[in-house]
Order: structure tokens, then C-alpha cells, then sequence
């Protein structure tokens, strides 16, 4: 078992330009704005759930979710942050499906507002979580599975240099459909091995 610090329980973890945390129930009117605006963006690439319905966005909803990644957090089983710029929220990333004993893996999940998009704020949201998971969590896999058509999200994994390990068929459930995924993944010696150069890129202040 790892003993976490107040820090991996909570709370803000710094990139070169993000922050991410927690989201809270007051961070709703923000969220809300950009699930609003970015909706036709994200509902071809996110899951419908429920009865086929659409994850509910009501502040009660909000709440409730709020909560449950707290419990989630507090059991070890997923850690989900807001990704913040300039204190501003623009999307969200989660290492979800947290399993120990001999597999000790995660699996990475992003999005980001159409507004914010094509400024590296994902990759190096990315490599801000592989630091947690690898040197906090002490994970030894991460996993990012991608449909095929999704090209942004793709270039995400390849800046990153994560390998291609094949498809999955059916693997998850986007937008009603089961979608076959590409499945990518870094391992820690991966990232032992890449550790500097992902700092030096992503992480340490330019020219620093
Ligand atoms: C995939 C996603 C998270 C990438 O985040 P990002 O912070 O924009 O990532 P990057 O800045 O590295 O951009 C990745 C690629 O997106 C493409 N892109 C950039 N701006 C774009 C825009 N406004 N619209 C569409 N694609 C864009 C470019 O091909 C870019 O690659 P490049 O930097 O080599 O040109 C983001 O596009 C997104 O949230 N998409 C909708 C939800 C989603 O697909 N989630 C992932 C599911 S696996």
C-alpha cells in the first residue's frame, strides 16, 4: 500500500502553464459554461451511460459527482482534476480504474474546450499526471485507449511518445455506439527512462 501525502490526496498539481485539482461544487457555473458551449466538441467522443441517456448537468448532479470522485480519491481507485490556465478551468483529466496487486495499472481520460484546444494544455496535462502516477501512486502502467478516427487525441499520445499496443474491439461505449479503440500505453520504466526529457519539455519553466 502507499502512504500518500496531503498533496496526492488533494490538491493542486503544477505544470508549466496548468493547474490541475479537484473540481469542487463552486468550480459548477464554470464547468457549466464550458460543457455548455463545448457540447457539440465533446458528445461524439464521450459516453452516453444511463439508459442511453446523456450524463445528467444539473448543480445536484454536479454536486453528487463532486463527491463521488472525493470517495473515489480517498479509496485510491481514480483521481479526477480540473484542468485549470491562468485560474481559469478549461477541461478535465482523470486516471480512473486504478487496479493494484500484480497489475498496478491506470487508464488516462481527457478533454478540453474547443476554445483552449491546440495549445499543448493536454500533453502536458498528461505528463503532469504521469509524474503523479509513476513517482506518487507508484503505478506501473498507464493506458490511453482512442477511437481510430479521433486524430487530435491521437496526436496527444504520439507527442508524448506513448507506444501504439493494437486494438480493442468494441472496448467502449461513445455516443451509444461500442467504438473500437487504439490502446496506448507508458510503463514506469518508460518513464524512468524519459523522466528528464518529459521535465525539460513539459514541465520545467522554458529555458530553466
Ligand atoms: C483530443 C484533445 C483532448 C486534444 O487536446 P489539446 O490540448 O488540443 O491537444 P494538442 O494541443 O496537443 O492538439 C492535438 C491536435 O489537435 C488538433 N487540433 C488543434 N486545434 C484544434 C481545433 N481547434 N479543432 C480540432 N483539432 C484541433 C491538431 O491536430 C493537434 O495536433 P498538432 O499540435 O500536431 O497540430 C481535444 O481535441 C479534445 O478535448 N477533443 C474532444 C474530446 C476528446 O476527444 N477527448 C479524448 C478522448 S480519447
Amino acid at each position: 500500500m502507499v502512504a500518500l501525502s496531503p498533496r496526492s490526496l488533494g490538491q493542486e498539481l503544477l505544470g508549466r502553464r496548468v493547474a490541475l485539482r479537484p473540481l469542487r461544487v463552486g468550480d459548477y457555473r464554470d464547468w457549466l459554461e464550458v460543457r455548455t458551449r463545448a457540447r457539440e466538441w465533446l458528445v461524439h467522443w464521450e459516453p452516453r451511460r444511463a439508459g442511453g441517456q446523456y450524463p445528467a448537468e444539473d448543480r445536484s448532479s454536479f454536486a453528487a459527482r463532486c463527491a463521488m470522485r472525493d470517495r473515489d480519491r480517498q479509496l485510491g481507485t481514480a483521481y479526477s482534476f480540473g484542468i485549470f490556465v491562468d485560474r481559469t478551468f478549461v477541461g478535465e483529466i482523470n486516471l480512473s480504474s486504478i487496479q493494484r496487486g500484480a497489475s498496478q495499472s491506470a487508464y488516462l481520460g481527457y478533454w478540453i474546450d474547443e476554445a483552449h484546444a491546440g495549445r499543448d494544455y493536454v500533453p502536458e496535462s498528461c505528463v503532469v499526471v504521469f509524474a503523479f502516477a509513476f513517482d506518487e501512486l507508484e503505478l506501473h502502467r498507464v493506458q490511453v485507449a482512442i477511437i481510430p478516427r479521433n486524430r487530435p487525441s491521437r496526436r496527444v499520445v504520439e507527442k508524448l511518445g506513448l507506444v501504439e499496443e493494437g486494438l480493442a474491439r468494441g472496448y467502449l461505449e461513445i455516443d451509444g455506439v461500442w467504438e473500437d479503440h487504439v490502446r496506448y500505453a507508458i510503463t514506469a520504466e518508460d518513464w524512468a527512462e524519459r523522466r528528464e526529457t518529459y521535465e525539460a519539455d513539459w514541465l520545467r519553466p522554458a529555458g530553466a
